[in-house]
């Protein structure tokens, strides 16, 4: 006989809705804060936190640097994937904590190069402005695409076309943002090479950057005024994958495991903490009280949780383990909570794995999640580190599970695994620009929390009253029985924003 059967289902978040509470005037968007702790810091308790509750999936098809960057920009943190080197991983997080706001280390070119090499270098990274510099990095001038005509000039060398130095507003040793603006206003122009006192060439500024930068209220950084930099390590070479990313700065690690609950994971959730006591560790994912305490006993400062869930996830399929995310945080935050109670320490839960919807980001924080991990709505952005194809005229991006045989790739020369898949891989929806989606997600959450009257996650945490629908419930839910045209009857299973 099995040690426990449980003949209650176990629950999605898609199947729970929110009863409204007494909305009082000053509960509006412009004062609902959405700061949650990232992870439990004992000296400061305000030391690691986020602005927006949401975390992007330690995945490569998911979380490069550029989303590191962006994110961050932006209030939320990027899981930096660890199905890569661990040299390659540490050079992300490199980019991200020195990623100067606004200052950007441009990619040069030689005076001597001819014309039609550097138009291919164009096309292979977008850019369309170049610093020229000699070969001790000294700026000798600048050329964009205004100054030349590849069909006229692909014979041509740089030299011939570019804007000669002399011609060219540059800073000397300036590092502020708002004084780079000031330079770029008064010249009327939208790029700004900064050199040191030798006239090495340090950065470029873009005008339309800088607009961007002074728009990022909601930003996470370090008390140095750096993005703050997650990265995921595995049960396996942690040894030699950490000391790389704390060189490289790294704030906050977390462990990617599909299942936590187990004694590699608490073996490496020491380690960690032993040798490098200032770098909190997520742990997980666990889905039992059981796995929670366990991980946050070896030290974990923050928990994962959920397994089975993801929308690339066939893991239940192939190994019969799992269970619902939304049974999954009611039991993990019962045991957080009452750990709560009894040491005084509040570790943050994050729910990861099928949260597709912004109604699911709600349901996870009703129901007592910190902030939610999510890889299928960032695998959609133009910051994920894919490339769009175009198929049956719908622009998309590949998207694949870290269990899938194109993830294990790299691994099974490493570790001779991958004897069966755990994830697929597929396509997504290209949706555009992080910054352009990010703000309807945050409003749609701030207006349910709104509806239910709080202020901030932790009165959603103490007030939110939930009820299960039934399935014929969930169909009312949705628009029906109109014609809405090819469109919106495509709208079935809502899982965009
Ligand atoms: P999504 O947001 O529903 O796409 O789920 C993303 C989450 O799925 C990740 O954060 C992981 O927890 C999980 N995951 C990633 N790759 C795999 C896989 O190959 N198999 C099972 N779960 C996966």
């Amino acid at each position: 006989m099995a040690k426990s059967i449980n003949l209650e289902p176990s629950r999605t978040l898609m199947e729970f809705r929110l009863l409204p509470g007494f909305t009082k005037l000053a509960c509006n968007a412009a004062n609902i804060s959405l700061k949650t702790p990232l992870v439990y810091s004992a000296q400061n308790e305000d030391k690691y936190y986020l602005n927006v509750p949401i975390i992007s999936a330690a995945m490569q098809s998911v979380s490069g640097h550029k989303m590191g960057i962006e994110l961050a920009k932006l209030g939320g943190v990027a899981v930096i994937y660890c199905s890569q080197t661990a040299e390659s991983a540490a050079k992300m997080v490199a980019k991200i904590k020195n990623h100067k706001a606004g200052f950007v280390k441009p990619k040069t070119v030689k005076a001597n190069m001819k014309i039609s090499e550097m138009f291919k270098i164009r096309e292979e990274t977008g850019h369309s402005t170049f610093p020229v510099v000699d070969d001790n990095g000294v700026f000798v001038g600048l050329i964009s695409k205004w100054d030349y005509d590849v069909s006229l000039h692909a014979d041509c060398i740089v030299a011939d076309r570019m804007i000669k130095k002399e011609n060219v507003e540059v800073g000397i040793g300036i590092t502020k943002l708002e004084k780079a603006n000031k330079i770029l206003l008064e010249s009327h122009k939208s790029v700004l090479p900064i050199l040191d006192a030798n006239g090495k060439l340090l950065h470029l500024v873009f005008r339309k950057d800088i607009n961007d930068q002074l728009d990022n209220p909601l930003e996470v950084h370090d008390e140095k005024k750096r993005l703050i930099a997650v990265a995921s390590v595995n049960t396996h070479d942690y040894k030699v994958r950490v000391p790389l990313l704390a060189e490289a700065n790294v704030d906050v690690i977390a462990i990617d495991s599909s299942d936590g609950h187990t004694e590699y994971q608490a073996d490496t959730i020491r380690w960690i903490s032993e040798n490098y006591p200032q770098i909190p560790v997520i742990g997980g994912n666990v889905i039992t009280k059981e796995g929670f305490l366990y991980l946050v006993e070896a030290g974990a400062k923050a928990i994962k949780v959920g397994m089975g869930g993801g929308s690339i996830c066939i893991t239940q399929e192939q190994k019969g383990t799992g269970r619902g995310l939304a049974t999954t945080i009611i039991d993990v935050v019962e045991a957080r909570d009452k750990y709560f109670q009894e040491t005084g320490i509040y570790i943050p839960i994050s729910a990861d794995g099928g949260v597709t919807s912004t109604k699911d980001v709600t349901i996870a924080l009703a129901l007592g999640a910190d902030y939610v991990m999510m890889g299928r709505y960032f695998a959609r952005m133009e910051e994920s580190p894919t490339n769009k194809i175009v198929i049956n005229n719908h622009v998309m991006k590949p998207y694949w599970g870290e269990g899938s045989a194109r993830a294990q790739q790299w691994k099974e020369k490493r570790y001779n695994q991958g004897k069966f898949v755990e994830g697929v891989e597929g396509f997504v929806e290209y949706a555009g620009r992080l910054r352009d989606n990010l703000p309807e997600t945050i409003a749609k959450i701030k207006a349910s929390m709104g509806t239910c009257g709080v202020m901030n996650i932790k009165e959603f945490h103490q007030n939110a009253e939930l009820e299960l629908v039934s399935a014929l419930s969930i169909r009312e839910g949705k628009a029906h029985d109109i014609y809405q045209g090819a469109e919106g009857n495509s709208n079935e299973n809502e899982t965009t924003n």
